[in-house]
């Protein structure tokens, strides 16, 4: 694990002596190595700031707090910014600046209050995180804390539906709805609200058709001090790919979802030719034929149709590009 590797006792950061890296390491091992941008909200003292800086050895560090460390130096590969993270405006020039085409990364370690933490999510999560992307959220436990400020012990007797809870076992088996109890302050009523949202399929499965939708996450992590939410991404494939030597001239099937609601473009180009639109649409297949000569390579190109001329169409395009050859 990444964490093993540097020399811990020398950051001055709450993620150590909490063990939060034992959480991290395995979610991380995708971006290592690579020339990601790293964003974390709530700087404090900055050790956090040099723990990420070390941690990806090629990554771009951006720190954001409403007060900045006094005595810090942002050093090489880091760079910091004064302002709130419930200020959409700061939080885009921020990112229009540092990472015009999307966060690899963010990390949410600021106020911990649920409000201020949703608005922050979904203003990064839809406009400044790459496809693919990790949003992590620290602490959400707090929601269960009385002395937080929107925080509340946790007390399944006093919820609004505990006296129908005793319902719930007889109703087994009958057409008795009763919902279980629910505490819902803070940063838990939060991150409840992305259950929600993972579950936007079955959430609009029985609405009219152009109202029904995939969820934007591809995946959310629960751990008892780290919630993560994954962004879900493009996905390209072709089949058969590659073909086998020998094999007749034919056909190849390729299959695209842009994976939100953005119109796709699927784009052929044989030979380094030209490319061709031969497809649009959210998701689909199709099939394409086979070009008549050996050893050539056909590259097919997906891009999202841009929802305004933002830097996201590059990343669609590069991170979707697939190569499928034709063995001699
Ligand atoms: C838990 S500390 C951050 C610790 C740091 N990430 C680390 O691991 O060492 C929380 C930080 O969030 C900042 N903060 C609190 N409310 C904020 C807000 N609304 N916007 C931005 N930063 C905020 C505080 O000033 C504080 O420095």
């Amino acid at each position: 694990m990444r964490s093993t590797q540097l020399n811990l006792d020398s950051y001055n950061t709450d993620k150590i002596t909490h063990r939060y890296l034992d959480v991290y390491d395995p979610i991380l091992v995708p971006w290592l190595g690579r020339e990601i941008k790293l964003l974390e909200i709530g700087i404090y003292k900055g050790g956090s700031l040099q723990l990420w800086r070390d941690y990806f050895p090629l990554a771009s560090i951006v720190g954001i707090d409403v007060k900045l460390p006094e005595q810090f130096v942002p050093g090489e590969r880091i760079q910091v910014f004064q302002g709130s993270q419930s200020d959409k405006r700061f939080l885009s020039e921020v990112a229009n600046k540092v990472a015009p085409e999307g966060f690899d990364i963010i990390i949410d370690d600021a106020s911990h209050i649920g409000e201020l933490t949703k608005t922050t999510f979904w203003h990064l999560f839809d406009n400044h995180l790459k496809p693919g992307g990790l949003y992590a959220i620290e602490d959400w436990g707090t929601g269960y804390l009385d002395n937080f400020p929107d925080g509340k012990r946790l007390n399944s007797v006093s919820s609004p539906v505990s006296s129908v809870q005793s319902l719930s076992s007889e109703a087994v088996g009958k057409s008795v709805k009763v919902p279980f109890p629910c505490h819902s302050y803070g940063m838990v009523g939060f991150i409840k609200e992305l259950v929600d949202e993972q579950g936007a399929a079955s959430v609009t499965m029985t609405r009219p058709t152009k109202e029904r939708r995939a969820s934007k996450f591809k995946h959310t992590v629960i751990t008892p001090c780290i919630v993560f939410v994954t962004k879900i991404a493009p996905t390209l494939s072709a089949s058969p790919n590659p073909m086998l030597p020998g094999e007749r001239l034919g056909t190849t099937t390729i299959s695209w979802d842009t994976g939100d609601e953005s119109a796709g473009s699927l784009y052929v180009s044989k030979n380094g030719g030209q490319e061709s639109l031969v497809a649009t649409g959210r998701r689909g297949s199709v099939a394409t034929p086979w070009i008549q000569t050996s050893r050539q390579t056909v590259v097919t190109h997906f891009t999202a149709a841009p929802r305004s001329r933002s830097q996201r169409l590059a990343s669609h395009h590069r991170e979707s590009t697939n190569t499928f050859y034709r063995n001699p």
